[in-house]
């Protein structure tokens, strides 16, 4: 099965995530627009996180770490839904998208909107730390509100099982695991956090 990788936030831990569901499923990743070149690139750090996985160019690679919608305008070109097709590929697909559900592509392209055009369910990035019930359930509603299955919900951090709890009921998401922060972050460290925290047998 594939999945599209979102999260309540920027910077929430989705590419750790994504890089550990691939190498787990034995899945392709794709990062449809990297918004920001300088340093490591998503993609980049899948890599190293990742590398036995195949890593599908993307097929937006704008110059400035913002808003894919904006990151575009400053490059002078506009995102059209025609190329951001799905990679072909005989396995499944790990696809990170940028930000978080309601992150503009265009002025009239949200991610959600996209998510919901390539019929893959969503498997949310949330953090434990305080905030994250609102913008989970935000999060989730955002994405039901245009019919985009949610898979459930991945958390990152330290156990909060009451914040964590309110997310599931109150969402009616299943509970996917939990990564805590990894110290050195490794392949062979996300390896090992994903096998005993990830519940990969609820995507299979
Ligand atoms: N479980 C973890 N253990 C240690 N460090 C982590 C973990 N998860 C994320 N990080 C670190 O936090 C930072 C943000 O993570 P990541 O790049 O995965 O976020 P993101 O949601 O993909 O961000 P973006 O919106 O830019 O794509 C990175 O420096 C990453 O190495
Ligand atoms: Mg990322």
């Amino acid at each position: 099965m594939s999945y599209i990788v979102s999260g309540t936030d920027t910077d929430v831990g989705k590419t750790v995530f994504a890089a550990g569901l691939a190498a787990a499923m034995g899945a392709d990743y794709w990062k449809p627009a990297q918004a920001g070149l300088d340093g490591a690139t998503d993609s980049g750090e899948v890599a190293r996180l990742a590398p036995g996985v195949h890593i599908h160019p993307e097929a937006y690679r704008l110059a400035t770490p913002c808003s894919p919608h904006e990151a575009a305008r400053i490059d002078g070109v506009e995102i059209e839904l025609a190329r951001l097709a799905l990679p072909t590929t005989n396995r499944p697909l790990v696809v990170e998208g940028a930000g978080g559900v309601l992150v503009p592509y265009r002025l009239d392209l949200l991610a959600a909107d996209i998510f919901a055009h390539w019929g893959l369910p969503v498997v949310l990035v949330a953090r434990t730390a305080l905030g994250t019930i609102n913008h989970s359930l935000l999060s989730i509603e955002a994405l039901r509100a245009r019919d985009v299955p949610v898979a459930g919900v991945a958390f990152i951090g330290e156990a909060e099982p009451a914040a964590e709890r309110a997310i599931i009921e109150i969402g009616r998401v299943p509970h996917l695991g939990r990564l805590p922060h990894l110290d050195p972050l490794t392949a062979e460290t996300l390896a090992e956090a994903f096998a005993t925290g990830i519940r990969t047998d609820l995507l299979a």
